[in-house]
This record gives structure tokens, sequence and C-alpha cells, in this order.
């Protein structure tokens, strides 16, 4: 899908469909040209009268997403007028600029129309702008890879406009920046809407260097061996059960010139398949348990932007790999394996796999110099328990840089919420056997995850971003299909861009 920014008058705009937003409970005054002063170029105030009817007619009050379609519709040279709702004016920002743009062409594109201009309120700034830019690329993904007969239309748009009357802010530059970053979040769809008789973790390492044969960025993937001699044992613990042998993917990305010695390192749980193993899931719904790579996946799609917008940062991807299967050779409850940082773990459930993996992966991060480190996991059923569908769970052993990652993810349109890592819950993780166990008691499940995580990456500057509740949709949105969200790439990479070595 082409993505452009438009000058031109929206009415001489010539597409299958011209949209125009209007915001809830404006009353029309005879005009349109009164009734939207902030938003329509005055050619189009030729359109009041219908304009008008149709609010009068209460058919449409503004409210979001509701939508209202003209045909051939005089003085736009569009085929269609799209009227679409907006909400409140005063609540309007980035986030229903990007939610409407998914909206329209979520509802526009399998009707088969192939070219949308979106007409946003005058004066709307770059980050609208690029907001809606995204949005049109999300909203046009659909998980029907596998499908051997998918709605013809899925890929019918080609081109998708964004016009703002009198605006000089948005650059193409920062359309286009919006582009690599709504096609490196498809990407991370794509990865984790794989199964996992497709995307095994050897699957996920090729991936991985073709990314990086494509982008110039530097790939290294450590095989069994390899990690056997580093002295990898949780990771290896997890893996032992299954056929497809676990991997440590590293994938550089060493900016033309830095601010600073930072080097930020970005980890994401890479499990293929998570069965719990021999603490084995319920069959309910463990089908779902493909998408337990979906931090691999976020980090390699960050990664796919980063290595196009070239942020002044060195950033460093991190993904342990592994399946977590039940065989003769599965790790036990009780088993204790040794970290590579030396610690011992008991293993008390063996579902609790992803902070084993992530253990090492920690470890060998700061071990090759990561001096802040963001890991992204599906990690806990209990994040959401604790926040539903709608935040990342955010944990941190260092507030100014969970402050840092806020400001990014808010800019990125991303809900992360904090939740507390206060010394007292450290007591949840006792064994009697080893010097830590791998779960703690029945409750704060998330906190006593991230706590485990915390033991590996202090004194390093981390946050843990739990996405176990956020990465996958079980239901759409009206602006983005059922399946993969895609969580995370989007704050990634605006950390990496927000860098400016002042942390050093
Ligand atoms: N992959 C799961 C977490 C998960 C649950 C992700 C639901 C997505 C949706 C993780 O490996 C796991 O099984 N965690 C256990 C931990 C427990 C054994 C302490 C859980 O959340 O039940
Ligand atoms: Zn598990
Ligand atoms: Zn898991």
């Amino acid at each position: 899908m082409e993505i452009r920014f438009e000058t031109a008058p929206f009415e001489n705009i010539s597409t299958d469909a011209a949209a125009i937003i209007c915001f809830e409970g404006e009353k029309p005054t005879g005009t349109i040209a009164v009734e939207r002063p902030s938003t329509f170029d005055p050619e189009i105030a030729k359109q009041s009268g219908w304009l008008a009817e149709l609010r009068e007619s209460g058919e449409f009050t503004g409210k979001l997403y509701e939508q209202a379609t003209f045909h051939r519709p005089e003085g736009v040279a569009a085929k269609r007028l799209v009227v679409i709702g907006a909400g409140k004016a005063e609540n309007f920002s980035a986030v229903e600029a990007r939610r409407i743009a998914g909206v329209l062409v979520r509802t526009l594109q399998p009707k088969g129309l192939k070219s949308i201009a979106l007409l946003l309120p005058s004066g709307s700034g770059p980050e609208i702008g690029t907001a809606a830019a995204e949005g049109a690329i999300l909203g046009g993904w659909e998980p029907d890879k596998y499908k051997s007969d998918p709605n013809k239309n899925s890929k019918a748009l080609e081109t998708f406009i964004i016009s703002v009357p009198g605006s000089g802010q948005i650059t193409d530059t920062a359309i286009r920046r919006a582009q690599i970053i709504a096609e490196a979040q498809n990407l991370t769809r794509d990865l984790v809407n794989e199964p996992a008789n497709k995307l095994s973790p050897a699957a996920l390492a090729d991936a991985a260097r073709e990314l990086a044969a494509e982008y110039s960025l530097e790939c290294e993937v450590l095989d069994q061996t390899a990690m056997e001699k580093l002295g990898m044992g949780a990771l290896l613990g997890v893996a032992r059960a299954s056929s497809n042998p676990p991997f440590l993917i590293v994938l550089k990305y060493l900016p033309a010139k830095t601010f600073g010695s930072d080097h930020l390192a970005l980890i994401g749980k890479g499990v293929t398949f998570d069965t719990g193993g021999v603490s084995i899931k319920p069959a309910d719904g463990m089908e779902k348990m493909k998408y337990d790579m979906a931090g691999a996946g976020a980090t390699l799609g960050a990664m796919k932007a980063i290595a196009q917008v070239k942020p002044s940062v060195q950033v460093t991807a991190y993904i342990p790999t592994v399946e977590n299967m039940i065989s003769g050779s599965a790790q036990r409850p009780g088993d204790i394996v040794t970290t590579l940082a030396g610690k011992t773990v008991e293993v008390l459930n063996t579902d609790a796999e992803g902070r084993l993996i992530l253990a090492d992966a920690i470890t060998y991060a700061k071990q090759n110099g990561a001096t802040h480190i963001v890991d992204a996991a599906t990690l806990t059923g209990a994040i959401g328990i604790a926040l539903g569908h709608h935040n990342i769970g955010a944990f941190t052993n260092n507030q100014e840089f969970l402050e840092k990652f806020f400001a990014a993810s808010k800019t990125a349109g991303e809900k992360a919420w904090q939740l507390p890592m206060d010394e007292e819950y450290k007591d949840y993780l006792k064994s009697a056997f080893a010097d830590l166990p791998n779960i703690g008691g029945r409750y704060g499940g998330s906190i006593t995850a991230a706590w485990f995580l915390r033991e590996f990456a202090d004194p390093t500057p981390w946050v843990h971003l739990d996405i176990a509740s956020t990465a996958w949709l079980d239901d759409g949105r009206p602006w983005l299909s059922k399946g993969p969200s895609g969580v995370g790439v989007r704050s990634f990479v605006q950390l990496a861009l927000d860098w400016d070595g002042s942390r050093g």
C-alpha cells in the first residue's frame, strides 16, 4: 500500500473514496462553512446542504467511527465521499486519527476500493498525520495467509492519501517513517500469526538472518553447542524436550554516529510453542500458545524499523528461542538448573519457562555491553487479570528509565501501566534447595515473574514489559483485525529514536 501526503485541494483528489472527519455534537447552522470552519476547505463548503441535512436527520451524530457514504457528490473528484465520526473534538488526538484511518481501510478495502483519501482537521500536526498513515497500514493487515479462499479484496487498497488543508507541517519524511514503522509492526504480526509447525526456533532464526541481510544488520545465532559452552543452563533446560533445537539470536544495529556510549538491548521471549511442559497447560485454548513468541516478534519488527530510521544509539536485539514441549527428555518439576549468571534455579513449574530463557538472555546482553535493557515477553496470564487487554504491564529497577520508556510509548500510542516492585514481593521467591525458585506463590504472579528477571538484570537499568494480554486480540477491533496486535514495536522504535545520549 502506498501512503502519500497530498497538498492539492481535497476536493480535487481523485480517489475511490474521499473521507472527511466530523466531530460529535457540532450543530449545523445552515452552511457547512459555519459548521466545520476549521476542517473544510472553503470550496467544500459548497456541500453544505446535504451535510447539514444528514446531521439534522439524526442518522449521523459524529460518534467515533460512525460512517455515512455519498456516491458521486457534486464538487468532489472522488467517487464517494465518506463522512466518519471522530467523537468529541476536545478528545481528538493521534490515537483517534490512527484508529479512524484503520476503520476506513477495514470497511472500504473489503469492498474492493483501491484508493482512499482522508482529510484531517486543518492545522493537524505531524503526530496526527503520521498516526493516520500508521493506522491505514495496520488496518489493512489480515491473518488470512493460510486461507485457500481469502476475500479477494483483502489486499485491494493501493493508495492511502493523507490530506490536511493548509498544513505545511507534515512532511513526506514523517509519512515515510510512519510507513516504515507500521510495516515493521505488520512483520511482527506475520511472525506471531505463524503456527508452531511453520515457525520453529530455527525458522525464527532464519527470519532474523533474512532481515539482517536485507537491512544491513549484523546477525549472529548461537546454537545449542555454543550455549552449552557458555553455560546457559536455564534456557537449555526449557529446550530439552523438543526435537526442534533452541537458539539465541543476536541482531545488531550500529549507528553511523552515536551520542555517548549507551547500548540499548531489546530482548524478546521467543517460545515458538508453550505446552507448559510436564506442568502441562489445559487443552482448552492451548492452540493460542503459538503467540508465546510475540516478544521475539516485536523485537524483530523493531529491528527492521530501526535499521531504516537509523536512531543514534547502538541497539542489539537478543532473542532466546525454544519450544516448551513434553517428552522423555523433558525438564521435570524439582529439577535444578544453573543459569549463565551462575545462580541456581529450582524449576517448580515447567510452565514458567519464559523467565528461565530470559534470565540467560539478560545475562548474555549484560556480558556483551548492554547499558540499558528492555524486554518484551508474553510472560504471565496474571497480567491479563490485573490489567485486562488494554495496557502492557511495565516493571523496572530504574524509575528514570521507565519514565523515558513511558514518554516513548505515549508518543507511539501504545498504552503501558506500571506495576510495583517493592522489595517485599521478592520474598515470594524462596527455594529451600536452590538460589531461586522459578515461581512465587499464588498472588502477584506478574510481579514475582518480574522480580525473577530483575535478579538477573540488576544493576543495569531495565524495563520489563509483560505483553501476554496485549499481544493477541481474541476479538478484532474496528481498526485492527483479530489475532496478533504487534504491540511493542512502535514503543521500541520510538525509544531508540528519542535517545539523545543524556543518560550515558
Ligand atoms: N506463556 C505463558 C503466559 C501466557 C499466558 C501468555 C496466557 C499468554 C497468555 C507463560 O509461559 C506461563 O505459562 N506462565 C504461567 C506462570 C505460572 C506457572 C507461574 C502462567 O501465567 O500461568
Ligand atoms: Zn509457560
Ligand atoms: Zn510461555
